[in-house]
């Protein structure tokens, strides 16, 4: 049992806090026996340290079992943005996958890429990215959707690959929705799916919500739908709300607080923590504390939906649950312990030390004139007052308010929640889903968005959070209208030309 168990020793942290609140809170986790992050250790993590999450991945939601049942393929996992670690390839396999990608990939000529044991045995050797065999079951690590690889075995173009990992940059071609539908039990994602309110209504992108009683096949529906679930976003909201958002970068995380596109938390400690134990393990959120999250959240509403929840669980035979492996600790709904539980805390200080590490790739550079140039025209229309020119130093981690990024935001307050929380509310259009019930205000925060980091964004095929935007020259076109989300423009489309070669030639050496 680690020390930090035992001692329960607080020591009274003060520096860098916004508020009384997260004082107090800082002061439960800090300890004198957690010593400073290793930057080594913490790869291990990031790739490897399920915290006992494989419980809720194979037990619960049955995600091995679904890949087994649908037959799925290496060239299936592929076609939905998979990425395999070439050095984890079994000798045999790799032999057999450079003479058969050199095919046309049908099954005659490429059997083994068409055999779903391959993808089994791939899983067993822990070089599906992400996907972690443990014991007989598979878990889930920060890799799946924070990590690509280098291609240098093959890549489906804006798909998965099959190379070398890099940890750190988005795979924007992840389908994380229809790897969701292809679990057995997707339905034990019920806090996280678009569901219906009690008055009928549902906020998401799909028309209509689903309910403790949807099936299966409907659940799955919804979650391979990518005009409901796009491609390369994932739901890390247990509200009932179908907001899943794009996946951010997960590498200089020194630069990136505060943490989350609503910046709800200051901490990245806090904000990984909570990935472990509300979101890895949803059924944690039935634990007394995680139904204490759920109610300071959401009130009457949310208790509603963790009373279907436990009946979809019932329904569908899951038991012993819950699986995250992390000892009660802190008041449940603060920042440090949203659950009323923390993972190691050594853990969680060695993969911060590891993600703050992990550099961002190169900006591409095609025309340097233009690239000065659009930097600019990047001063000149102010971008600056809210974005850096130079990338290697923080973004300000000043919130941009909702009515500022979003002058046509007309929300409707749905109810009031216990101050500092603001009131749950909603405007039409996904701009905000996101900000509905989540947002920085349990912190004494605003509603509104954190600053991105402008960086790796010539690989990135969409914009905005919502994946609303489709590309660089749509989100910085005036066609879009002056009340539309991020409405900062450039008019001319030769300065426009310029300002995208900007963009995409950002790295952290751009001054
Ligand atoms: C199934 C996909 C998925 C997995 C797996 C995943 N994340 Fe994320 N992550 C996301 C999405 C989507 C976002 C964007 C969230 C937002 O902006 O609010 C994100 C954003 C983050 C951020 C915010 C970064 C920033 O700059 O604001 C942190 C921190 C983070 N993830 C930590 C983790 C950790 C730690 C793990 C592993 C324990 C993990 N994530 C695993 C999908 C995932
Ligand atoms: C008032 C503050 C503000 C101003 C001014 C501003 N931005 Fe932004 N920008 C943001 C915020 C906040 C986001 C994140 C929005 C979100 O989460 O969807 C963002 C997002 C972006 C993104 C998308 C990043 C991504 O990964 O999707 C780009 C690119 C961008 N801004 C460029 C610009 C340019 C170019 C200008 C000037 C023409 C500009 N911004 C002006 C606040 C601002």
């Amino acid at each position: 049992m680690p020390a930090l168990l035992l001692s329960g020793l607080a020591v009274i942290a003060t520096a860098g806090c916004q508020n009384e609140r997260s004082a107090k809170t800082t002061a439960q986790t800090a300890t004198d026996s957690v010593g400073a992050g290793r930057i080594e250790a913490g790869r291990e993590i990031y790739r490897n340290e399920t915290f006992g999450d494989e419980g809720f991945w194979t037990d619960a939601v049955r995600m091995p079992q679904g890949m087994k049942a649908a037959k799925l393929t290496v060239l299936d996992a592929l076609k939905a943005g998979v990425s395999f670690d070439v050095d984890a390839l079994p000798t045999d396999l790799k032999a057999a996958f450079v003479k058969e990608l050199k095919t046309d990939h049908s099954p005659a000529k490429a059997p083994k890429l068409n055999d779903p044991a391959t993808l089994d045995a791939l899983l067993t050797n822990n070089a599906v990215i992400g996907m972690v065999p443990k014991g007989g079951k598979v878990g889930v690590t920060c890799a799946l959707c924070h990590a690509i690889t280098d291609q240098s075995m093959f890549a489906l173009p804006g798909k998965g690959s099959i190379g070398k990992r890099i940890d750190g940059p988005t795979p924007h071609g992840l389908n994380v929705g229809k790897l969701l539908a292809t679990a057995a039990n997707s339905r034990a994602l019920f806090p996280t799916l678009q569901l219906q309110q009690p008055d009928g209504t549902t906020i998401g992108r799909a028309p209509k919500g689903l309910t403790a009683n949807s099936s299966e096949a409907e659940v799955d529906a919804y979650l391979s739908n990518p005009n409901y679930y796009p491609i390369g976003t994932f739901d890390d909201s247990p509200d009932g709300n179908g907001n899943s958002i794009h996946i951010t970068p997960f590498f200089r995380q020194d630069l990136a607080a505060p943490f989350g596109s609503s910046g709800q938390n200051d901490k990245l400690n806090d904000f990984n923590n909570t990935v472990y134990t509300a979101l890895f393990d949803q059924s944690n959120l039935l634990s007394p504390g995680g139904k204490q999250f759920i109610h300071l959240l959401g009130a009457a509403g949310g208790d509603s939906i963790m009373a279907g929840y436990a009946k979809v669980l019932a329904t569908t035979g899951v038991t012993g649950y819950p699986y995250v492996t992390a000892p009660q600790k802190g008041k449940p709904g603060d920042p440090p312990t949203p659950t009323g539980k923390r993972v190691d805390e050594q853990k969680l200080r060695d993969l911060e030390a590891y993600v703050r590490s992990l550099q961002a790739p190169k900006g591409v550079v095609t025309n340097a004139t233009q690239v000065a140039s659009g930097r600019a025209v990047f001063i000149a229309q102010n971008c600056t007052s809210c974005h850096n020119t130079n990338q290697g130093v923080p973004v300000s981690t000043k919130l941009i308010p909702m009515k500022t990024i979003w002058p046509g935001y007309a929300p409707k307050v749905l109810a009031q929640r216990q101050a500092p929380l603001s009131p749950i509310q909603n405007a039409p259009g996904t701009f905000d889903d996101k900000m509905v019930v989540v947002d920085a205000s349990p912190g004494g925060g605003i509603r509104g968005n954190a600053l991105p980091l402008l960086l790796d964004l010539a690989r990135k095929p969409v914009f905005l959070h919502d994946d609303s935007v489709k590309s660089l020259d749509e989100l910085l076109n005036p066609k879009r209208g002056k009340t539309a989300p991020h409405p900062f423009y450039v008019v001319r489309p030769a300065q426009r030309s310029e300002m995208i070669a900007y963009l995409k030639s950002l790295d952290t050496d751009s001054q």
